[in-house]
């Protein structure tokens, strides 16, 4: 397989001509790199909604060029805001951006919002990358690549500093059900950035944890509430509870614009609920996309500014 690079602006980019908000459209990978030219906000709004592009600093990123967009063609912004805010529920970044871009909604500030974001992966990725040890075996879950971020990536962003820095001896991929963010897109930027890793089934965390071949869990987050309360793809806290059990660290990779100081505790955040159809169509089922893995099963939350520890109520406090 040839390698491939993606640039941030492959991700996600402002389009002048158009104009647009064009993206990658990642529920065609790894089989197909298609790009989707959204002429309009409610375009953007069912990207978003139907995953061409999603991950949190992700989402936010198409946020803010969407109200770019919307300030170009003349719409009501307050209601374009509104309508974006509202098209994912978990991750705090989309609210989050949106309010960066408020007093300023033109390209030139949603693509420095852009590179804000890949600056601060870079900087995680540099702190996370301590945590690892010669040889380390990480275990990932969801996609918090390029991909998720807009480019670098956070957990996937760790794993590139902690190769180049002769660190990491593999990664164990979930395949992340039921969308296979894991299978299709994490295994994906691996593969591009040369790092060895294999996919496995979620349900064989425990069993690889039990014979001593996981050094070390990493995710990415959707949103950390106050008191270090984190929600991430739905698994992740399964994982935490596995990490705990056989004595393994559980590190949250994530940049400031996911800490979410106004919400106390992850009681307060709220939780997606997607189509039982991406479940099944033949039963009745629950699709709960996210959940929250309490901050006592978090070894480390890493931000842009660093390393941070138990209590996180103190530790996240000054950040934000
Ligand atoms: O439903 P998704 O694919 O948007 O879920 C994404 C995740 O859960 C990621 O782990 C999270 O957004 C962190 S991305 C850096």
């Amino acid at each position: 397989m040839g390698r491939r690079n993606l640039d941030p602006e492959d991700i996600v980019r402002y389009e002048e001509g158009g104009p647009a908000v064009v993206l990658l459209d990642q529920r065609r990978l790894p089989d197909e790199e298609v790009e989707l030219e959204c002429r309009s906000v409610a375009e953007v709004v069912d990207a978003i909604r139907d995953l061409a592009i999603r991950g949190a600093p992700a989402i936010g990123l198409a946020a803010a060029y969407a109200l770019a967009l919307a300030a170009e063609l003349g719409a009501d912004l307050e209601e374009a805001a509104a309508q974006l805010a509202a098209s994912r529920p978990t991750a705090v970044n989309l609210a989050w951006a949106l309010e960066q871009m408020r007093d300023e909604p033109t390209p030139a500030h949603a693509r420095a919002l852009h590179e804000d974001e890949v600056e601060r992966c870079r900087a995680m990725a540099g702190h996370a990358a301590e945590l690892f040890h010669d040889g380390t075996r990480a275990l990932t879950h969801c996609n918090a690549g390029g991909l998720a971020t807009g480019g670098y990536g956070s957990a996937v962003g760790a794993f590139r500093t902690a190769w180049e820095r002769g660190l990491l001896e593999r990664v164990w991929v979930d395949e992340t059900r039921p969308l296979l963010q894991g299978s299709r897109l994490t295994a994906w930027e691996l593969e591009n950035a040369g790092i060895p890793h294999a996919v496995i089934a979620d349900s064989a965390a425990a069993s690889l944890m039990a014979a001593g071949e996981v050094d070390c869990v990493v995710t990415g987050a959707d949103r950390i509430a106050a008191n270090g309360d984190t929600a991430n793809k739905i698994g992740t806290y399964s994982l935490a509870v596995l990490a705990a059990h056989h004595d393994i660290p559980f590190y949250i990779v994530a940049p400031t614009s996911t800490v979410d100081l106004a919400t106390a505790s992850g009681s307060g955040i709220p939780i997606e609920e997607r189509s039982a159809a991406e479940i099944t169509t033949r039963f009745a089922a629950r699709n709960p996309s996210f959940d929250v893995t309490p901050a006592e099963l978090i070894g480390a939350i890493v931000t842009e500014h660093g390393v941070h520890r138990a209590p996180y109520a103190q530790s996240l406090s000054a950040l934000v």
